[in-house]
């Protein structure tokens, strides 16, 4: 047996598999963030504790004898987000998430060092870790000084399973002080933020051991003490794993709280440029790009509850087939936006409003919207080198078919819909465990999910979705130089 933990933005997850990888059971606690001021976003780490126990104790309710089976735990998270610790070990204050763009200011100060981009691999972006300690030295001094360690989200997870302060190349490539090409920390990134490597957790691949669990909870949930804890990967790698997207050319489309255009690549193939993601994937060796929007799902479901009604709802008064977009145009930029912009004061608009646009116009408008931001990141993609032919749906959003085949017309790429199950981050970090505790060959164990709905871009649509997508990329710089 082994058991993935993914800590999501809005819920964590735990998800038993067997030897066949089979999923034995999977259960999620809903997660909240805090938004204390506009454009920052929060989560307090002993939640995610919180939530890992209360998914372990009923795990163990449910299937105790498979529970004391599990030989291996992978984690997996939400990125960029900074935990701190004091000498004692004790976090100094609520993690500043991905989406928290307060510091983009010193992101900004950082990314025009150029020492940034070509050891990163990567834009400093507001949401990324190394301009938020900048941020904290500025405004929470005294605090500042007292870091003795800087965990990301998953990492203190681990560090409550184990004890110990390490993390894994992919999540560790998301901090810019990654040197992503030779996988290890960068120090002169670190001294430019008055940071120092011993401040930093140790770092294994995704598919190493990292450590073993404490007595204690071994105790607790009737594991040996040699329970192992492998690396694990950040959520998009993850969730790479979990559908086996670890070659070249092999893609996914993520509609979570984020939106993420994702691809596999063979060597580390940089393009900050055009501000796009190069990090290292959780498989030695192996890197990634991706786009990523702010706001996907988390865009219709603040949609939804503007007009007090449910997500699903919304999308099932649209039924099946996609019409032309109509005269009604969202930009989806609710908390800034990274790909292609990296714009954190950007925010979102409605345009083209008539007495006419009623809800159902609206919601049409929101999904096409983040299509369109989707097709965005396609362009990012492929002026950094890579083109898509395809590419799976995970997350959330990819349950709605209709706006799977909005996406599908306007990347013109097919969109393949894996079987019903659980595919995402919980069940690659499950993965990841089982490759660290049996030492199987990765290319063995992820292995690409049966496809049960292939969605192609329908052809009598391109021309209009193309002229609608040509009026949305328009209207970026118009709403730019107003806001
Ligand atoms: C990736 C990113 C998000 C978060 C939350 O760079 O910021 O996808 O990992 O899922």
């Amino acid at each position: 047996m082994y058991l993935g933990l993914d800590l999501g933005t809005s819920s964590l997850k735990g998800l038993l598999i067997d030897d066949q990888q089979q999923v034995i059971d999977s259960l999620t606690v809903a997660l909240t963030q805090s938004r204390p001021k506009p454009g920052w976003s929060e989560q307090h780490p002993d939640d995610w504790i919180n939530a890992a126990q209360s998914v372990l104790d009923q795990l163990k309710y449910r299937h105790p004898i498979e529970l004391a089976a599990v030989s291996g735990i992978g984690l997996s998270g939400h990125m960029h987000g900074v935990i701190l610790l004091d000498q004692a070990g004790k976090v100094l204050r609520p993690c500043i998430l991905w989406n928290d763009t307060r510091s983009h200011v010193e992101a900004a100060q950082l990314d025009a060092e150029p020492a940034f981009r070509q050891i990163s691999g990567n834009i400093v972006f507001p949401g990324f870790s190394a301009p938020k300690l900048l941020w904290l030295k500025k405004n929470e001094p005294e605090l500042f000084k007292r870091i003795d360690k800087v965990l990301l989200p998953k990492d203190y997870l681990r560090y409550w399973l184990t004890g110990q302060s390490i993390s894994d190349m992919s999540d560790a490539a998301g901090t810019s002080w990654l040197d992503t090409a030779q996988r290890c920390w960068s120090e002169p990134l670190l001294n430019a933020c008055e940071m120092d490597i011993n401040q930093m957790p140790t770092l294994v691949e995704g598919t190493q051991i990292s450590a073993t669990v404490r007595i204690s909870l071994a105790l607790r949930w009737g594991w040996t003490d040699s329970l192992i804890v492998a690396g694990g990967a950040g959520d998009n790698a993850a969730a790479a794993v979990g559908m086996g997207i670890i070659e070249e050319g092999s893609a996914f489309v993520s509609l979570g709280t984020s939106g993420v255009l994702f691809s596999a690549t063979a060597q580390y193939r940089p393009a900050p440029h055009s501000a796009v993601h190069a990090f290292c994937h959780a498989l030695p060796q192996t890197w990634h790009q991706m786009g990523v929007i702010l706001s996907a799902a988390s865009a219709l479901d603040w949609f939804a509850k503007l007009v007090g009604a449910s997500a699903r709802e919304l999308i099932a008064a649209l039924g099946d087939k996609p019409v032309a977009p109509g005269q009604e145009i969202f930009l989806p930029y609710l908390s800034g936006e990274r790909t292609p912009h990296n714009n954190a004061t950007i925010r979102g608009a409605f345009i083209g409003l008539s007495h006419d646009s009623d809800r159902q116009a609206m919601t049409r408008a929101v999904l096409e919207g983040v299509a369109f931001a989707l097709r965005d990141n396609l362009q990012a993609l492929r002026a950094a080198g890579t083109d898509l032919q395809s590419v799976m749906a995970i997350g959330g959003g990819s349950k709605a078919s209709y706006w799977l085949k909005l996406i599908a017309n306007l990347l013109g790429v097919q969109v393949n819909l894996p079987a019903e199950g659980d595919f995402g981050a919980a069940f690659g970090a499950a993965r990841l465990a089982m490759i660290a505790a049996t030492g199987l060959d990765p290319a063995e164990v992820c292995h690409q999910p049966v496809i049960t709905e292939v969605i192609d871009p329908d052809p009598l649509m391109s021309a209009s979705f193309e002229q609608a997508y040509q009026r949305y990329r328009n209207l970026y710089p118009a709403i730019n130089g107003v806001q």
